[in-house]
C-alpha cells in the first residue's frame, strides 16, 4: 500500500487504504466501505459506520436509512450521485455496536483526507456520533440540527440520522424541514465562494506613484 497521505485523488486514496488493517474491525468486515458519489460534490454527508447491508455491498447507506436519505435528497432536487456519502468509520463494528474511541482515532484521518480531496461547500453530519466526532463537541444533535456551523475553515450542518427518523416518525418532518434549510445554505455558500474567488489575492503591492506635479 502506498502512503495514503500522498493520495491526489479519491481513487488513489481508496487503492491505498482498501486493505487497511489498522484496527480490529478489519478482522470482521466483509468490505471496507470507502464512500460513494461525486468527487467534486458540493455537499458531503457523513454517517456513523457501515451496517449489515453496507458491509455486504461495500457501499454506504444502502439499507432502509439510505433509501430515506435518497428521498430527502430528491426533495431538494439532488440525487445520490451529485453528493458524496461516507462514514466516520470505514468498517462495520460487530453487531452494529457504537464505534470505539480508538477506532475513530485510527479511521477519521482517512475521512479528513477525503474531505480535503473533495473540498465540499457543506458537510452534513448525520446523527450524534458523526456530529460529535467531526465537530468535537458534546452538544447533542437535538440542539444542533439544522444549524450552519463554521469550524476550522469547514462548514457543517448537523442533521438527525435518517435511521433515527425511521424509529421515531416525528423526526421525519424535522429532517424534511432541515433539508429545505440545507438547500438555502447551499445557495448562500455558492454565492460566498463566488465572491471569494473574485477577491484579489492579498499581496503587498508597491504604493502607487502620486502625480505630484
Ligand atoms: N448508518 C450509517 O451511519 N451509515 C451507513 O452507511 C448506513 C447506516
Amino acid at each position: 500500500m502506498g502512503d495514503w497521505r500522498e493520495a491526489r485523488t479519491l481513487e488513489e486514496l481508496y487503492q491505498a487504504i482498501k486493505d487497511c488493517t489498522r484496527c480490529e474491525l478489519a478482522r470482521t468486515r466483509t468490505h471496507l466501505v470507502f464512500g460513494v458519489g461525486d468527487p467534486l460534490a458540493e455537499i458531503m454527508f457523513v454517517g456513523e459506520a457501515p451496517g449489515y447491508h453496507e458491509d455486504r455491498q461495500g457501499l454506504p447507506f444502502v439499507g432502509p436509512a439510505g433509501q430515506f436519505l435518497d428521498q430527502l435528497l430528491r426533495s431538494i432536487g439532488l440525487s445520490r450521485d451529485q453528493v458524496y456519502i461516507a462514514n466516520t468509520l470505514k468498517c462495520r463494528p460487530p453487531d452494529n455496536r457504537d464505534p470505539l474511541p480508538g477506532e475513530l482515532e485510527t479511521c477519521t484521518p482517512y475521512l479528513f483526507k477525503q474531505i480535503e480531496l473533495i473540498n465540499p461547500r457543506i458537510i452534513c453530519t448525520l446523527g450524534n456520533h458523526a456530529t460529535r466526532t467531526l465537530l468535537r463537541t458534546n452538544t447533542g444533535i437535538t440542539q444542533l440540527h439544522g444549524k450552519l456551523i463554521r469550524k476550522n475553515n469547514l462548514v457543517y450542518v448537523p442533521l438527525f440520522h435518517p435511521a433515527a427518523a425511521l424509529h421515531k416518525p416525528p423526526l421525519k418532518a424535522v429532517l424534511v424541514d432541515d433539508f429545505l434549510k440545507l438547500g438555502k445554505y447551499l445557495e448562500e455558500e455558492r454565492k460566498r465562494w463566488e465572491v471569494m474567488s473574485r477577491e484579489p489575492a492579498k499581496v503587498e503591492t508597491e504604493p502607487e506613484q502620486m502625480g505630484l506635479f
